[in-house]
């Protein structure tokens, strides 16, 4: 097909999208199947993929999540209903739990709520003095559609709830859901029970949602405060006790064999079930535990959904190719004969990494069976011996990176074992296929945000070599963008529109964006904050000052090596220093109404059971702050285990309050 002929299938896609999106979202009427919407959307992803100078604003690769529909007032929700990161198998539960030790800097004996996935479509509803104030959809997990009354159409949701130990003020959440032998009278108009809650729910007159059968399982809470409730488990047997219905399959389970256990025997028998389940959640039971591990930008620490296998296929392994990720990671992907997995047609599946390539031992023209599961990317399962060739061999996975430079395995101190996966060594953007992911990085939304410049684009602008470095965005010539097909004049000007506005930086976002192993978004505001601007933070990598950061709270070997070693290389300080005086890097804003505002701490000696990064982030949550040495300024020394006497006695000597890590956590409740 001439290009001109692929793009015009491909808006077709799209406009077909746009179409049922509609369809689906704002009238709640889908008029295809999930299947085939799904196929739809596979397909724009596919020809994305082979063709890079596809983009649309609407492709599946660039929406985050579902707006809320025109139907509904809006409110936002008072604390953001994220989703939950998928596991498939039993290295990704042990990656799991492996990054749960790391984050807090120690091994633990962990204790799981284990909660069947219900699939249906979320909920969160707000009780104040026991009365129901506010039901709202997830929306896009910052923002929901206010369908109260139709909510409360459900006969399982409490309107009013007398329990002295009901909280006054909570948002409970939950799953609202067809059972599947109510689903089997509705079945010619809707495609399956999902879409048939969804679209009941969000019918504009409660009416009408009265007229379908609609569930509801609680299994979790939004805003909440408690000191009573100390356990997920404890918290599931409160809701059922007020009058909420919870799932009887709930569980607590020690480990992670006996998770894995639980989830085969379930997968078995989940077709006995009265509505449709996807999967096992597993939650830390300890709400302390989950409070400290926090978020990420779009789940929880705390949690992951063990999926039940979806799909699968069998079809052979044309080629493997080697990926490179910004951090360098090297990720091999099977081209296999495209294969129909579930209505959709897939030609890649990942092989995760070296050691999974070994252990499966997976060889270029095995028979594999892949599995794909709603939008994950498919992966390899299992190779199928018996259709091997006689004279195969081994895949001898690649010691160099594709840009030529050796290959590393790390070593992880806490788990005392290799990692899985290889890498390019991070110097920054010498590796032309690292670089490009960096630029990905470097324009996403928590770094410089440059709303017109997707993904797509950066990789047809690398491709074209009008950008190799992220300076190179900011000296775009227009002139020949408008030249290139899809490069009308209104998008010209949006993207240099989008760009413009990106110049205003804060200096944490600055840092970030870099993309230096390690200096993820907290490491890079904790940077921020002790270097003051961008001036000052050239000077101290000028004058090789790294080991001043160790006064940093928060910062550590781990970071200082990784600073060490992107600027030690000469073109990495360079661009930094061009990025700076292109861009106007500001000072960073600081949270102003907490309850620590205008009080500074410092902390010596070993605090219990969390990491100086911790107990910072909870100190600057409530608008207090950090500093490394004592002087008048500062106002409170927390002394943890062995604390350094000289500290403790100069504060003495200044009248700085002393606290002990309880008065401290006392002080904020
Ligand atoms: S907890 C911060 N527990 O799965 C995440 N979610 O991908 C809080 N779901 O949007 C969710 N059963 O619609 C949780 N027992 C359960 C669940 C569950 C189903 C859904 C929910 C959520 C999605 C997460």
């Amino acid at each position: 097909m001439k290009e001109n002929d692929i793009k015009k299938y491909y808006n077709k896609k799209i406009a077909e999208l746009r179409k049922h999106n509609k369809f689906y979202f704002d009238q709640s009427s889908p008029k295809i199947s999930d299947k085939k919407y799904d196929e739809i959307k596979r397909e724009i992803l596919n020809l994305e993929k082979k063709y890079s100078y596809l983009t649309s604003n609407i492709s599946p690769s660039n929406s985050l999540g579902f707006a809320p529909s025109k139907n509904f007032i809006k409110s936002s929700h008072r604390v953001k209903m994220l989703s939950l990161s998928n596991a498939f198998d039993l290295e990704d539960l042990e990656n799991f739990e492996k990054k749960i030790f790391n984050y807090l800097n120690e091994k633990i004996d962990v204790e799981y709520s284990v909660e069947p996935k219900i699939d249906g479509i979320s909920a969160s509803l707000t009780y104040k003095d026991g009365l129901l104030v506010l039901g709202t959809s997830r929306g896009d997990g910052m923002i929901g559609e206010v369908i109260t009354e139709n909510l409360k159409t459900i006969s399982d949701i409490p309107q009013k709830i007398i329990y002295k130990d009901f909280p006054k003020d909570i948002d409970i959440r939950g799953e609202v859901f067809i059972k599947k032998s109510d689903f089997s009278n509705l079945k010619n108009n809707f495609a399956n029970p999902r879409n048939a809650a969804s679209g009941s729910l969000r019918q504009k007159n409660s009416e009408q949602t009265k007229k379908i059968p609609l569930n509801f399982i609680a299994y979790t809470f939004g805003y909440f405060e408690s000191k009573i409730i100390k356990k997920q488990s404890e918290f599931l047997r409160s809701l059922k006790k007020w009058g909420f219905k919870t799932s009887e399959h709930n569980k607590v389970l020690k480990n992670i064999n006996d998770l894995e256990n639980f989830h085969k025997n379930f997968e078995k028998d989940r077709f006995d079930l009265e509505y449709d389940v996807d999967g096992l959640v597993y939650k830390i039971n300890s709400l302390d535990l989950q409070k400290r591990l926090g978020f990420t930008a779009s789940s929880p620490r705390w949690a992951i959904a063990h999926k039940f296998s979806a799909d699968s296929a069998y079809s052979q392994i044309e080629d493997i190719n080697i990926q490179v990720g910004r951090t360098g990671a090297l990720t091999p992907v099977a081209r296999i004969k495209p294969a129909n997995i579930g209505g959709v047609v897939v030609s890649n599946a990942t092989l995760h990494n070296e050691d999974e390539i070994i252990r499966k031992d997976i060889r270029l023209g095995d028979t594999v069976k892949v599995e794909r599961a709603g939008d994950v990317i498919p992966h390899v399962v299992l190779v199928d011996l018996k259709k091997r060739e006689k004279n195969s061999k081994k895949f001898v996975f690649p010691k160099k990176c594709p840009c030529g430079f050796d290959t590393i395995k790390e070593f992880n101190k806490i788990t005392k074992k290799y990692d899985a996966v290889r890498r390019c060594p991070d110097r920054g953007f010498d590796c032309e296929k690292i670089a490009v992911e960096k630029i990905k990085h470097f324009i996403s939304k928590e770094a410089i945000n440059i709303d017109g410049l997707g993904k797509k684009v950066v990789e047809k602008f690398c491709d074209l070599k009008l950008i190799r470095f992220p300076q190179d965005i900011f000296k775009l010539d227009y002139g020949q963008i408008s030249k290139l097909e899809g490069w009308g004049e209104l998008s010209v000007s949006n993207l240099k529109y989008s760009i413009d506005q990106s110049r205003n930086v804060s200096l944490d976002r600055f840092l970030y964006s870099l993309g230096i192993r390690h200096i993820g978004i907290e490491n890079a505001k904790l940077l921020a904050e002790y270097t003051k601007s961008i001036t000052n933070f050239l000077n101290f990598i000028k004058n090789k000052k790294f080991n001043d950061f160790l006064n940093i709270d928060g910062i550590g070997e781990t970071q200082i090596n990784s600073l060490k070693k992107f600027f030690e290389n000469k073109s990495n300080y360079r661009i930094v220093e061009k990025l700076s005086s292109l861009l106007n890097i500001t000072d960073l804003k600081v949270n102003k109404d907490g309850k620590l505002l205008n009080n500074t701490f410092m902390f010596t000696g070993k605090l219990e059971n969390m990491s100086r990064a911790e107990a910072k982030s909870l100190i600057e949550e409530n608008s207090g702050s950090v500093v490394s040495s004592v002087n008048k300024k500062l106002k409170y020394l927390i002394t943890g285990e062995k604390p350094t006497t000289r500290k403790v006695q100069q504060a003495k000597e200044l009248g700085i309050k002393i606290l002990s890590q309880k008065d401290w956590l006392n002080l904020l409740d």
